[in-house]
């Protein structure tokens, strides 16, 4: 058996930042911190791991700035890309299990799930999971969609032993700071009578978490699947806690 940790950021509704804190999270890991991971891409609907990595590719091949900035990364670390896997629900573990087989040895693999807790796939999916990160945002439905997300996981999964689950946490994303810590611990203490708990790392809503390059500015660069976060635009970006916070727990 290997002991790669299976890590999600799952939730049923779009929006409330699956996709941007997998490949946040995953790219901080491996090209800061040095962590190897890989991503399987299990969300039928949009693909978004594999459709942030084409963007990365192109940009990377149409803005010379940038790949003078990838040529001198990848040289100077000599490691390459982690590797993004797209396929479907059902397929996500055999695909995770065959890439280690293989002869990888990523520490962690992010899954990117979305899709009710009512899809037998996606259901059986997330009970290998050994941690789930939930996010969720202030936004009312997206609040609502998220909880009722853990909250099914937690009763059905979690208390009843049925799963490989190890410690679920929700993550608050795209908090205003006016929001913050008036309606975010309201909603922590409602959370918690239903036994469920959010990380002490609260992610702010910001432009920043959009700046992935584009083929001709030369703007620096937040989201990458193939570059580390730009230093400044990390500041206040609470990445690098969250990271933290996120090792302690999957003790990585
Ligand atoms: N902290 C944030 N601040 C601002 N925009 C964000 C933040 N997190 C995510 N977004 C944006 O919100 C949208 C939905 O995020 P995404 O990660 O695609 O959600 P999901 O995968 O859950 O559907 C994207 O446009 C993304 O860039
Ligand atoms: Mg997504």
């Amino acid at each position: 058996m290997s002991d790669t940790i299976y890590v999600a950021f799952a939730t049923q509704k779009g929006g409330a930042g699956k996709s941007t804190l997998t490949a946040l999270v995953a790219s901080y890991l491996r090209y800061v911190e040095g962590v190897e991971v890989a991503v399987i891409d299990c969300d039928n609907t949009q693909h978004s791991m594999n459709v942030y990595r084409e963007h990365d590719l192109l940009v990377t091949n149409e803005n010379p700035r940038l790949k003078r900035i990838m040529h001198k990364f990848y040289l100077t670390h000599k490691i390459k890309p982690y590797q993004i896997l797209m396929t479907s629900p059902g397929d996500a573990v055999k695909v995770a299990e065959d890439f280690v087989k293989a002869g990888n040895n990523p520490k962690v693999i992010f899954f990117d799930i979305t899709g009710t807790i009512n899809n037998r796939d996606i259901v059986n999916l997330i009970a290998k999971m050994h941690y789930i990160f939930v996010p969720i945002t202030t936004e009312t439905g997206e609040m609502a969609s998220s909880i009722s997300f853990a909250n099914n996981v937690y009763n059905r999964m979690i208390t009843t032993g049925q799963s490989s689950i190890r410690e679920m946490r929700l993550v608050w994303n795209k908090v205003n700071s006016r929001d913050k810590p008036r309606l975010c611990e309201i909603i922590d203490n409602y959370m918690e009578k239903l036994g469920l708990s959010s990380l002490d790392t609260v992610l702010v809503k910001s432009n920043k978490f959009e700046k992935d390059g584009t083929e001709t500015g030369n703007g620096a660069i937040f989201r990458s699947t193939m570059l580390p976060p730009d230093k400044r635009l990390m500041k206040g970006s609470n990445l690098e806690e969250l990271v933290k916070e996120i090792r302690a727990i999957i003790k990585v």
